[in-house]
């Protein structure tokens, strides 16, 4: 266990980490459904993107930057990042005292419940898709089977801020058509990034496929463990949403989260988790 673990009361923060931006998609979805509540949010920018990297690495990343909330007091942790979670899964909830809650479980759940004819697709990043934890998870069900297909081009649009051009659907059609033409009926969007994406993924798949989002299913998970964990935020709460970045400009993170997510974010602070290194 680390140092700082369960300081958080009810209107301590809820942690949100994320290898860079994307995971504000979570953070979005978590405030909307729980306004009363505060959120300190951390973008590992120094080391992003997680998705080509080691899986091991990735997961030392992340449980320096989960250690860094748990010592600035969260009163739960949500690993918005699914390169992280697939990295981590297990590690995470025996380290530490507050609630984790990761991206991966909530939207196979739903993607279980979704599914009509058994066949799901999955995307995600190099690293997500490779480590099988979706595919582990959701081949539990043997009524089921399962397509995955990493998408790593699909990051670098988003990090551009290009997300409807003719060059998106291009390659959406050349990562999806063969999950579509599998026949599968949902798919999951294993990526902080890819719900910005929906209308071109969408487009490519065909309405009669569902598209399963781990942001929204992630903040009821979230909802969910407050109020059982009887950790909600109190009546006269005033919620405060802090951002940070470990990348040496919080300006780029600022501009990047204004393209993608409007005015949302205000301010970035720079912060150090662990011994940093860069990579390589
Ligand atoms: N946040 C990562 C994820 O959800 C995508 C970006 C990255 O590769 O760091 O998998």
């Amino acid at each position: 266990m680390t140092s700082g673990q369960a300081r958080g009361g009810g209107d301590a923060p809820i942690g949100i980490f994320d290898s860079g931006v994307g995971g504000l998609t979570v953070a979005r979805a978590v405030s909307a459904m729980l306004p009363r509540e505060s959120i300190l949010y951390i973008g590992d920018t120094a080391r992003s993107p997680y998705g080509p990297k080691p899986i091991a690495d990735v997961r030392r990343y992340a449980l320096e930057v989960l250690d860094t909330l748990v010592d600035e007091g969260v009163k739960m942790l949500v690993i918005a990042c699914n390169t992280a979670s697939a990295a981590m899964l297990r590690d995470a909830r025996e380290r530490y005292d507050v609630p984790v809650v990761e991206v991966i479980g909530p939207a196979v759940r739903t993607a279980m419940s979704t599914t009509r004819n058994g066949r799901i697709g999955v995307i995600g990043t190099e690293g997500t898709i490779g480590s099988g934890a979706y595919q582990d998870m959701l081949e539990v069900n043997e009524r089921l089977t399962v397509f995955a297909r990493a998408c790593p081009r699909f990051v670098e649009f988003v990090e551009r801020g290009v997300t409807d051009t003719p060059e998106v659907l291009a390659v959406a059609e050349e990562y999806l058509a063969p999950l579509r033409d599998a026949g599968v009926d949902t798919l999951v969007l294993g990526c902080t990034h890819y719900p910005f994406l929906e209308g071109a993924i969408s487009y490519v798949m065909g309405p009669d496929v569902s598209l399963v989002s781990s942001d929204t299913e992630t903040a009821k998970d979230v909802y969910r463990q407050l109020v059982s964990r009887d950790l909600l935020a109190g009546h006269g709460a005033v919620p405060t949403h802090v951002y940070e970045a470990t990348g040496a400009s919080a300006d780029d993170f600022l501009d990047l989260a204004h393209r993608l997510m409007g005015r949302e974010v205000s301010t970035v602070r720079l912060v150090q988790t662990g011994a940093i290194d860069l990579p390589r």
